[in-house]
Parts: C-alpha cells; structure tokens; sequence
C-alpha cells in the first residue's frame, strides 16, 4: 500500500470510494470531495489517496481555513477521510492522517480541525478543549478537534474559523 498525491485521473475512483465508505451520506460527501478539491478557495490544499495494487483504498484531503482575528495561523480543516470497508481496521487511516499531517508541517502548517469522532481521532493527536469556534453551532461540540502541527501550542488561539466555500454550507454539520 502506498499513500501519494491525488491526480487527474483518480476522481472519478475517488467519487466511487466516498460513496461506498459512507454509505447513506456517500453522495453528499463525495459531491463534497470532488468539489472541494475543484474549490479554488480550499488551496492550499492537501489530497491523499491509498493505493493498493491499481486499486484506490482510501483518500483524506485536507483544505486551509482562516481563522478570524488571527489570520497569519496557517490552519487546516481534515474533511472528508474514508477507507473502503473491506480494508478497514489495517491503519490506513491513521497513515492517511500522520501523512497529511507531515505535507501540512511542510507547508507550515500551525493546526488541524476536524469534526468527527472523538474516539477515533482522539487517538491521533486531536482534542476538544481547545477555544476556535466552527463556522456553525454544533450540536456535539465536543466532535469539534484540533490538533497541533510542528508542536505549536493552541492555547491562545480563539475565534470563528471560516472554510473554503465548498463546506460552509450549515448543513454540513
Ligand atoms: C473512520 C475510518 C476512516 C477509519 O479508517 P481505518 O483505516 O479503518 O482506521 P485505522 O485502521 O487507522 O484505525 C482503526 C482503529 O480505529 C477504530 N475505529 C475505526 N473506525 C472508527 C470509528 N468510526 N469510530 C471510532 N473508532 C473507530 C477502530 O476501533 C480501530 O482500532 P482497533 O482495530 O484497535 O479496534 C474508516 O472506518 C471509514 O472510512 N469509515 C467510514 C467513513 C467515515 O466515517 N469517515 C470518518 C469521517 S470523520
């Protein structure tokens, strides 16, 4: 299995993967990968895939965010990130994630924000207690994470974090 830089010529298989590994939220959140990796508002931007013989396992994509009143943080938001359910449980995820997170300290990167599984992303460096707002009100406050990139400490940063077009849109979250 290798973890590379999306191309051209894997959209298509990388509509067909979110789909499946989302199952009834796949076509909204493979609409929304195909779109944010069009969004030229979402750069600069960071998509992964797993590659396992011709066939693409996994992908994250990692797109910049700005945070409100302390706009020379270079932030990320990590959305959306699948594995095909077959190949589950073997680490690509977490692979997906440190890899991305690597490219993101490359380009300078300060922190990540994620919305999603405490449990799991729990496990990957990401935390709620920190005090950067998401564009909307959540209804589990605690899904909203962030986790430190280069050993930068967040304790200061406080805001409303603002995406690329593509994801602020409320229903969403
Ligand atoms: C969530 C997902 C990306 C994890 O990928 P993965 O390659 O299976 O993850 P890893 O192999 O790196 O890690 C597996 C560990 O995470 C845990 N885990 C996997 N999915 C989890 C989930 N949804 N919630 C909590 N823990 C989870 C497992 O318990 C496993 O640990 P264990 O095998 O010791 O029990 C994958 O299950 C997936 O694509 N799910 C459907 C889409 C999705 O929900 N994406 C997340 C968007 S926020």
């Amino acid at each position: 299995m290798q973890i590379r830089m999306v191309k051209e010529t894997d959209l298509e298989s990388l509509r067909q993967l979110f789909r499946e590994a989302f199952e009834e939220e796949g076509e909204a959140v493979s609409n929304l990968a195909l779109s944010l990796i069009e969004d030229k508002s979402a750069q600069p931007r960071v998509t992964l895939v797993a590659e396992e013989g011709d066939r693409l396992v996994g992908s994250v994509i990692f797109s910049a965010v700005t945070l409100e009143g302390a706009e020379q943080i270079c932030s990320y938001i990590l959305a959306p990130l699948a594995v095909v359910k077959d190949v589950q449980r073997s680490g690509i995820g977490r692979k997906l994630i440190e890899s991305g997170c690597e490219a993101l300290c490359e380009q300078d990167g300060d922190a990540v924000f994620v919305l999603g599984d405490p449990e799991y992303y729990g496990r990957h460096g990401f935390f709620s207690k920190h005090h950067v707002h998401p564009p909307y009100e959540l209804p589990y406050p605690e899904a909203w994470m962030a986790r430190s990139l280069r050993g930068i400490s967040l304790e200061s940063l406080q805001g409303r974090l603002i995406c690329a077009d593509s994801l602020m849109r409320p229903e969403l979250w």
